[in-house]
């Protein structure tokens, strides 16, 4: 017989390797590493039976019955991250730092399911009942027809769920789970993926919607969501800077709808409070226009998002000038200094570099290349952009500008907030934007030339 073999995973990215080592190759981290515990042998599996694991092809699927509608919760910026409700049997996987509000946002969405009608259950393995039952009604909630549990054993979870058959079940955390079949200490990657798969399992079996919640852990000791990442059918983090009210609930993978969408929520006294209208908020502080001041018309999502780029350049007084960024990929702001020093003639050696994005918010999409290399050349100019114009656009590495996605959208929202020009790559399709003045360049040259005469 084969020698068993060990594995190892990293409780930060979830990958995995065949020996322990002090540091990930994968994420980089530090002392995450932990070896993965066997499950003891349980009785053996009885025979399938002739049914299970039998093909069948896709029109014998589905044609006697509709799919059942997806339940809303009505609380819209969850809704439409979700894909548009919530499908039944699907698993989801609510991820987010400690203290940012997964549980708080998890009750608001209990409660509100189970007013629309789902039989909903919220399993908590953090908080006693009586302090879920606090929670809700410093929340306004406490008349909602949610069941709660505050269980941590997995076989107690599970008979109870499968008595009760809940249309949806909340399980907050993933990491205080615990199977008893797994030999491994509450949190580690073994009981994490054991709990992961046979909750979801559980969704798959009955048509129960199950949400995990994971906190993103930093030190090794408890595993993070993402070693459950691919067993789940959705799933959304919860984001935000400590300091910020802003949260945003951002989808990186749905089976069931468009990922990187965005939900926006502002957290007050009463718990989260959606935002409707993101793009006022995340321009509402700020001032008169500036130099190194940009807005971007971003999407989101299916969803126009207004945002601000803030850029400082300065002299730096070090041998090695500083890049510092927030909000944006550091690898995409090395790319857009070498393409204005290239092709542009305007280097920015021995000048520190700090390059954030307004409001906490992050941003990733390639259009924001326009709006970051106008932010850093007002910066260094020192001169403003034109007040009310809203820039974006894509910038590949022969400083050409690409069309961006969702011209017209872009535009759309831009008017709507107050702007009143907009400069973007040639090419984009705007048909039915009028009131703004749109300003289409092919190069980064042009674009120099253009907008400060360099
Ligand atoms: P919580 O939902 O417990 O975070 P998580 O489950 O992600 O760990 O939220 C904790 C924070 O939210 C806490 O610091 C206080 C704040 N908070 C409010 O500001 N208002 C509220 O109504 C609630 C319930 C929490
Ligand atoms: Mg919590």
């Amino acid at each position: 017989m084969a020698k068993p073999t060990k594995t190892f995973t990293c409780t930060a990215c979830g990958a995995s390797y065949n020996k322990w080592s002090g540091r990930c190759d994968a994420c980089g981290a530090w002392n995450t590493i932990q070896e993965d515990t066997g499950i003891s042998a349980g009785p053996p599996s009885k025979s399938l039976g002739a049914r299970r694991g039998s093909a069948m092809t896709l029109t014998d699927l589905g044609t006697e019955e509709s799919p059942p509608p997806r339940s809303k919760s009505r609380i819209e910026e969850l809704d439409r991250v979700l894909g548009g409700g919530l499908v039944p049997a699907s698993a989801i996987l609510v991820g987010g730092d400690p203290g940012i509000g997964k549980s708080t946002l998890l009750l608001q969405a209990a409660a509100q399911f189970a007013r629309n009608g789902l039989s909903t259950i919220y399993v908590s393995g953090e908080e006693a009942s009586a302090q879920v039952r606090m929670r809700a009604q410093r929340l306004g909630l406490a008349d909602a027809p949610v069941r709660l549990a505050a269980e941590t054993n997995l076989r107690d979870i599970l008979t109870t769920l499968d008595k009760e058959r809940p249309q949806l079940a909340i399980i907050d955390s993933i990491q205080t789970m615990w199977a008893d079949n797994v030999e491994s200490a509450p949190g580690s990657v073994s009981q994490v993926r054991a709990a992961s798969h046979e909750l979801t399992a559980f969704a798959k079996r009955t048509g129960t919607s199950v949400i995990l919640v994971g906190h993103v852990t930093k030190d090794g000791q408890i595993a993070g969501p993402r070693v459950v990442e691919h067993m789940v059918d959705t799933v959304l983090y919860f984001e935000g800077e400590r300091g910020h009210q802003f949260r945003i609930l951002r989808a990186v993978k749905n089976r069931f709808g468009p990922a990187d969408e965005i939900g926006v929520f502002e957290m007050t006294g009463r718990g989260l409070a959606e935002v409707g209208n993101p793009s006022a908020l995340f321009l509402s502080e700020r001032g008169q226009p500036s130099a190194g001041s940009v807005v971007f018309a971003g999407i989101e999502g299916t969803r126009p998002v207004l945002v601000e780029f803030q850029a400082l350049v300065a002299p730096s007084p070090h041998a090695q000038a500083r890049r510092t960024v927030v909000g944006w990929d550091s690898g995409r702001l090395a790319m857009i200094l070498a393409v204005l020093e290239a092709r542009c003639g305007i280097p920015f050696a021995g000048l520190d570099v700090y390059l954030n994005v307004a409001g906490g918010m992050k941003v990733s999409e390639p259009a924001a290349d326009l709006a970051v290399a106008a932010a850093l050349l007002s910066a260094r100019e020192d001169v403003a952009l034109p007040a009310e114009t809203v820039v974006f656009g894509e910038i590949s590495l022969s400083g050409a500008l690409r069309p961006a996605s969702q011209t017209e959208n872009r535009l759309k929202e831009a008017q709507k907030l107050g702007f009143t020009s907009a400069i973007a790559p040639a090419g984009g399709k705007a048909v039915g934007t009028t009131g703004i003045a749109l300003n289409q360049l092919g190069d980064l040259t042009g674009f120099v030339g253009e907008i400060f005469g360099a």
